[in-house]
């Protein structure tokens, strides 16, 4: 018998996602970060009631990568020209399948092809982890205020075009 997982497909943005991102924003902070962040925090950061309109628009601009799992959208990440990584999150249901580590081997093929240099993103103290383990390094702590509440995270780096041709 066959039992390996199902695959977990990368695909772009489409007009439409918005609400199904939000979802997945919501439930990552709300059900992944509860051990790093208080409710207060994690209210801050996600809040229940948004403005859908600046939401798609937000999307929109930051158009990012979106991995479906068993046809279910579960986690999308982005990747800016410049190399930052400003959102990342998986679904609250959807943790530690590998669909992370898709999103993440993703980012790093299309920065390739892109010839960025380097990638580097804020990120949260339970995603710092993770993000070690794929090669990234704590280049400075930051203490960033949110809708009044202070929260910690990390500017982290890597390179990953070292000396590669023109
Ligand atoms: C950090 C985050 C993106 C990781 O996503 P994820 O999909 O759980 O990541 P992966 O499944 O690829 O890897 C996570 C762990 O699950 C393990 N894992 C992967 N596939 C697995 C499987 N099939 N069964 C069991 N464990 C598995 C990995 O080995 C890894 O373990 P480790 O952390 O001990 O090394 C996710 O927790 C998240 O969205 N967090 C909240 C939001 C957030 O902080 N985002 C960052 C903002 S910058």
């Amino acid at each position: 018998m066959n039992h390996r997982p199902p695959p977990i497909k990368i695909r772009d943005f489409r007009s439409g996602d918005e609400p199904t991102l939000r979802e997945v924003f919501f439930t990552s902070i709300r059900n992944l970060a509860a051990g790093e962040y208080n409710l207060d925090q994690l209210t801050a950061w996600a809040p229940e009631s948004y403005d859908s309109g600046l939401w798609a628009n937000r999307m929109q601009v930051l158009h990012p990568f979106v991995a479906e799992w068993e046809g279910r959208v579960a986690g999308y990440a982005d990747l800016q020209e410049s190399g930052y990584i400003d959102h990342f999150y998986v679904h609250g249901a959807c943790a530690r399948r590998g669909v992370g580590a898709a999103l993440m081997e993703h980012l790093h093929r299309v920065a390739t092809e892109r010839r960025t240099q380097e990638l580097f993103s804020d990120v949260s103290l339970t995603a710092e982890g993770f993000f070690q383990r794929h090669g990234f390094v704590v280049e400075r702590r930051n203490v960033v205020t949110l809708r009044g509440m202070v929260l910690n995270n990390a500017r982290m780096r890597k390179q990953i075009l070292s000396g590669a041709a023109v």
